[in-house]
């Protein structure tokens, strides 16, 4: 459960200065996604063969000219693995909450001989703050699903300011198709039972996924490629801010 904390700013004369009063909400735990870590690759196969690396990998032959990416919740960093073996001169920075994902994750790294160009934050990227600016990619592939709309809002905002002229933004998820009411309902099924077990496995609080398309287009992304899959159950997106410098629609002010 998140906490709210007001924080009130008192005058001079010590009484509280109602305008100036601020609400800090400060989320809760995130997802405990360390138990579940050795097993993931294992229950994706079992559930969705190839088709969620399918996803996360089709736009990485797009990206092999990048230079710096920020990736959220790379999980067992097989996505990371592939983009720094196509992309020579790319440095990345990987942020994920779970500290045995990003043990899975630097191993494989690693073990391709690519651990030099990776660095690891063991974060939770709601409250996560670039240590420096100038990145021209970020990852969220089956990430942005464990946040709410709010926090996705404000992750985007935050992270923007962070970003070079012509920065791009992959994301994968699952989404319910713009499709028949049959391909509808049972992308519903499928989503609800996802989340049903991801409360039950990591503890994960979140009930469904985010308008995310909205709200980098808030930011001034503008979508560049999409190729979706299983009927449009599952979509992955390249989205690119213009290469004119930073121009906030939303200045990054947390709420
Ligand atoms: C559903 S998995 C996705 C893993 C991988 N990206 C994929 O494509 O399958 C979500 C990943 O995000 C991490 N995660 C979840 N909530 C997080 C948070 N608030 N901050 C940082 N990482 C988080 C989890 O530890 C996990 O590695």
């Amino acid at each position: 459960m998140a906490s709210v904390e007001r924080i009130e700013n008192r005058s001079a004369d010590g009484k509280p200065a109602q305008a100036l009063t601020e609400v800090v909400v400060r989320p809760g735990p995130p997802a405990r996604f360390d138990r579940i870590a050795r097993l993931y690759r294992l229950m994706e196969y079992l559930s969705f063969g190839p088709m969620l690396e399918r996803c996360r990998f089709h736009h990485i032959p797009a990206l092999t000219n990048s230079r710096r990416a920020l990736v959220f919740g790379d999980g067992d960093g097989r996505f990371l693995a592939r983009i720094l073996a196509a992309a020579p001169h790319l440095r990345a920075d990987a942020v994920d909450s779970s500290s045995a994902m990003l043990h899975l994750l630097r191993k494989r790294v690693a073990a391709q001989g690519d651990r030099d160009r990776l660095t690891t934050t063991c974060a939770d990227a709601r409250i996560f703050t670039p240590h420096s600016a100038g990145y021209d990619l970020v990852v969220t592939h089956f990430f942005l699903d464990c946040l709410s709309e709010r926090e996705t809002d404000r992750l985007i905002a935050r992270v923007r300011a962070y970003l070079a002229p012509g920065a791009r933004w992959l994301v994968s998820e699952f989404q319910i198709p713009n499709a028949s009411a049959l391909q509808r309902g049972l992308a519903r099924t499928v989503i609800s039972g996802l989340y049903a077990a991801f409360r039950l496995l990591t503890g994960l609080a979140v009930r469904r996924i985010p308008g995310w398309p909205a709200l980098l287009a808030r930011q001034g992304f503008r979508r560049k490629t999409t190729h979706s899959w299983l009927g449009g159950l599952l979509i992955s997106e390249l989205g690119e801010v213009p290469e004119q410098p930073h121009l906030s629609l939303c200045p990054p002010t947390e709420k």
